[in-house]
């Protein structure tokens, strides 16, 4: 089987990874990759959004599945694109991936399916968002409707950081069009989940549950980020109440779905809030999580790569997922200044010895390799360092072991991970 994976992430690398311990795999590519996957995976020198060479090259080398990563390429089309040149593809349409793509749209589909979520107004004017947070008060929850790469929402304690979040996303539009409707949600009280399950159009399967730390700092502080760390499985998450998320919030949401003519193909990722009334969702992802992927698929023990190709072509019946119960966990280590400005190019040291401790696997994300082969920081997330265990406990100290032996000045980690758990 000939795959090709597009993206050049941490969660690319695990994917990646994954994919590359599969008997079935003869060919596998990755557009355009990172200097990590190499050794798994041959780099090909295409943007992950240009979608037109990317179908191109899956033709002609006559590849059987095209896996998406990010989000990006699936609300241009890929999966569209390679449906029509007859060629499987792990991920949504272009218009189911709008779940993504519209905060409005998911939660409109939401509302349809009878799944719990937050209650909410959709605004294009932003005096009459203001005069809606007057009216609800604060916390509220401001949100830019379009993709804002993570960045499009405001969790507002006051309704003077409410207002402040209207007049940014719509009247100064600091995430440009994205923010030209926004959605303002009430705040939700709980623990949150990334929740995950494989769809083949009408029927799902859980792939497990993750959590993530959005906080740039320890103790869930400062500014958000796109996740500075993961483990699984997530105890708070039982699995009673995964058969709730799955029964009122995935399921739902499929039949929702293909009663539009939007069929959802590809890995659901539920952002979910356990709330005193049991899971609500917060939103909707249309890809794995990073750096949720990466702690997932430490824990598969089964082939990947038919799982995936069952959901993209529309058929999981035969398949089953196999996870260790051992726990994993993944600190991401980033370039001093991120997320606002991630300082580049400062040389990463000692990775070899890093990855060669016992239960540690590291994942590239954002690094670079400069001509005479050293590996330098080129991006704000740049390396995800995972550990595995018996115990959390133990796969926290793997992969901290890893953290420590690296020699890198210019980046930082949380050195919290996992603490709701432990
Ligand atoms: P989103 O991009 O929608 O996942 O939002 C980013 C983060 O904002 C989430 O991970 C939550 O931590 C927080 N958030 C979003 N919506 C709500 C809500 N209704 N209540 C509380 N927190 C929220
Ligand atoms: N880690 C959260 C995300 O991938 O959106």
């Amino acid at each position: 089987m000939r795959v090709l994976v597009v993206g050049g992430g941490g969660r690319e690398h695990a994917l990646c990874w994954a994919l590359s311990r599969s008997p079935l795999l003869t060919k596998l590519w990755c557009a355009p990759g990172n200097p990590g996957i190499p050794e798994v995976a041959e780099c090909v020198a295409i943007g992950a959004t240009d979608i037109p060479a990317l179908v191109r090259f899956a033709r002609d080398q006559g590849a059987d599945l095209v896996v998406a990563g990010p989000e990006a390429p699936l609300t241009l089309g890929l999966a569209d694109a390679c449906a029509e040149a007859g060629i499987a593809c792990f991920g949504p349409s272009a218009a189911a991936a709008q779940l993504e793509g519209s905060k409005a749209f998911c939660k409109a589909v939401a509302d349809a399916a009878g799944v719990p979520t937050a209650a909410w107004q959709r605004f294009t004017d932003a005096s009459a968002a203001r005069a809606y947070v007057r009216e609800r008060g604060a916390p509220i929850v401001v949100k830019a409707d379009g993709l804002a790469a993570g960045k499009g929402v405001v969790v507002a304690a006051t309704l003077a950081e409410a207002e402040a979040a209207i007049a940014d996303i719509m009247e100064s539009r600091v995430h440009g069009e994205a923010g030209a409707t926004v959605v303002i949600e009430d705040f939700l009280q709980g623990e949150e989940i990334s929740f995950f399950a494989l769809c083949d159009g009408e029927t799902a399967l859980p792939f497990g549950a993750a959590q993530d730390h959005k906080r740039v700092g320890e103790g869930d502080t400062g500014p958000n980020t796109g996740g500075m760390g993961a483990y699984s499985p997530a105890p708070a998450f039982t699995p009673e109440l995964q058969q709730q998320a799955m029964d009122r919030i995935v399921l739902p949401t499929l039949t929702e779905m293909a009663r539009r003519g939007t069929s959802f193909r590809g890995v659901l990722f539920a952002g979910l809030m356990l709330t005193a009334e049991g899971p609500k969702l917060i939103e909707f992802n249309v890809r794995f999580g990073d750096p949720e992927c990466q702690a997932l698929l430490l824990r598969l023990r089964s082939d990947l790569l038919p799982a995936l190709l069952a959901a993209a072509q529309g058929d999981l019946a035969g398949v089953r997922l196999d996870m260790s119960d051992d726990p994993s966990l993944v600190v991401v280590m980033a370039a001093e200044g991120y997320p606002a400005t991630p300082r580049k190019g400062t040389e990463i040291r000692g990775l070899e010895a890093a990855g060669a401790l016992p239960g540690v696997r590291i994942f590239h994300a954002g690094t670079a390799r400069r001509a005479d082969g050293t590996i330098i920081a080129d991006g704000g997330r740049v390396l995800g360092i995972g550990g595995t265990g018996a115990t959390l406990r133990d796969a926290r100290d793997a992969a901290y072991a890893a953290v420590d032996a690296l020699d890198w000045p210019g980046g930082f980690c949380r050195r919290d991970i996992g603490f709701r758990a432990l």
